[in-house]
């Protein structure tokens, strides 16, 4: 192969520019050029010069990161290298969580200590309880996670300081064990029932559905297989490279907001139907479906552009997302506890129906993990309004990871993306009188 660089001419003024181009651990994880590198490209000296353009950043690398890797053409996933199949069979999400955070799995005395931490953080300041009796009784727990997340900011002022990575570390376990807890409490509100609290006898999704669906026993005996279930799940939530949330997790990081104040954002951009909402909006159009003999009608909708078949598509996957196929798995062996979910039938004949259309495979859709994993959290007896806030959970380790990979990163500068100026040229004010005689229009 010849030199790692592209030459390109500009037929403007016939000038010809060599550009590096970089590569991630391999060429094929990633090769890029400098969009900063064409800003040479000019017309005259005064020209600001090229820039890329690119909505949404289908194609811009926004940072250089060894936490995540996914490769959409082969499904692919790992964490810090290690396949998801890998770490869904054998691991478990606090030690997921630590993989993720730290980059190397780590020893049964640093899980230890990590475990201890975490459960030994995941009371929360008994005022945030007024912040959550202050929500309606049909508040969506999503907004009311949103809400204390972001509230926690305030009780620990001290994570400002977030060059100091022993300040850092205390707000990652702190936001790690309380995140559980925040969405339990919500859930209790929204639920009328009295908060049941962390039970330290427990572990990490064991004390989640402790805290959740305690009633009157003295003390709540978690379901194993469910228990296991929801740690898997959590596995497949942990990180995902630069998504919709995680890029509001390094744009609010970059400003040097506090990580509270930042991964309130990153939920908030989670939260929406076409990112981590779109679990509760599965749910929602399977209801809507109501039968398999009505499935064909509603494929007839979504083909007309009338409805999107939620659950279905993704920026990167173009073949299949390796963690809805781990999910299928986990469906099984929580139906086996829980009964199947009716909704199952559903799914799966819009899966069937729509891996078989041109509709769908020309546009290369296939399901996403919001498309199964919604049906289990049901069945697990979980309302549709809780399915983003059971995806915030576990993504609070990637976006932390990614947050420190950002404030670490020495390339990495406050965001602040450019445009290309499509507005009306310089213009004078006019006057009321001239506006009214409808001159200015
Ligand atoms: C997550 O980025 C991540 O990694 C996210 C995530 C993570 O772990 O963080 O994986 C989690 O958010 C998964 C995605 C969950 N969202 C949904 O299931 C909502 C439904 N999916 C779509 O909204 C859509 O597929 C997206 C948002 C997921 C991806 O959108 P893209 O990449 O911008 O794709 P697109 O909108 O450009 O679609 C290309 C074509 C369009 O048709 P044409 O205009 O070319 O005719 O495919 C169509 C779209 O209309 N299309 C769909 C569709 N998704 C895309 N048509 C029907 N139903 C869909 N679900």
């Amino acid at each position: 192969m010849g030199k790692d660089t592209l030459t390109v001419t500009d037929n403007r003024t016939g000038k010809s520019y060599e550009i590096p181009i970089s590569y991630g651990t391999y060429p094929t994880y990633g090769a890029a050029i400098k969009a900063a590198d064409l800003k040479q490209i000019k017309v005259s000296d005064d020209d600001f010069g090229l820039m890329s353009y690119d909505p949404s950043f289908g194609n811009t690398a926004s940072c250089r990161s060894t936490i995540t890797h996914i490769d959409g053409e082969r499904g692919i996933l790992r964490y810090r290298g290690y396949p998801i199949e890998q770490l869904a069979e054998q691991s478990t999400y606090l030690e997921t969580g630590y993989l993720i955070l730290h980059g190397e799995l780590p020893t049964r005395s640093q899980l230890d200590a990590w475990m201890w931490e975490i459960t030994h953080h995941t009371m929360i300041h008994e005022s945030i309880k007024k912040f959550l009796d202050g929500f309606h009784y049909d508040a969506h727990p999503m907004g009311m996670l949103i809400g204390t997340v972001g509230a926690l900011s305030t009780f620990y002022p001290e994570a400002k300081d977030i060059h100091d990575p022993a300040v850092r570390r205390k707000q990652v376990i702190r936001l790690m064990a309380k995140m559980p807890t925040l969405a339990a409490f919500a859930y209790r509100h929204s639920r009328g029932l009295p908060y049941a609290y962390p039970d330290n006898d427990l572990s990490y999704t064991g004390n989640l559905l402790n805290m959740l669906f305690k009633t009157t026993e003295l003390k709540y005996a978690p379901n194993p297989v469910l228990e296991r279930a929801l740690d898997v799940l959590f596995i497949l939530h942990a990180d995902h490279e630069q998504n919709c949330s995680t890029n509001a997790m390094r744009g609010i990081g970059s400003s040097h907001a506090d990580p509270y104040s930042a991964l309130a954002g990153a939920a908030a951009a989670l939260y929406g139907p076409l990112h981590g909402g779109a679990n509760e909006q599965v749910l929602r159009m399977l209801n809507e479906i109501g039968s398999k003999d009505r499935v064909p009608a509603y494929i007839e909708r979504v083909k007309k552009g009338e409805v999107l078949l939620m659950g279905f598509g993704h920026r990167v996957y173009k073949n299949y997302d390796p963690r809805a196929q781990i999910i299928k798995q986990v469906a099984d062996e929580v139906f086996e506890v829980t009964g199947v979910n009716p909704l199952l039938e559903i799914a799966l004949e819009l899966e069937r129906i729509a891996l078989q259309d041109d509709y769908f495979v020309s546009r290369r859709l296939y399901p996403n993990v919001d498309f199964y994993s919604g049906i289990i959290y049901q069945a697990m007896g979980f309302p549709v309004e809780m399915f983003p806030v059971l995806f915030a959970i576990p993504r609070t380790s990637g976006w932390l990871a990614q947050w420190e990979e950002m404030l670490e990163d020495k390339e990495q500068r406050i965001s602040r993306p450019r445009q290309v100026y499509a507005g009306p040229d310089r213009r004078d004010y006019v006057p009321m009188a001239a506006r009214e005689a409808g001159k200015a229009a």
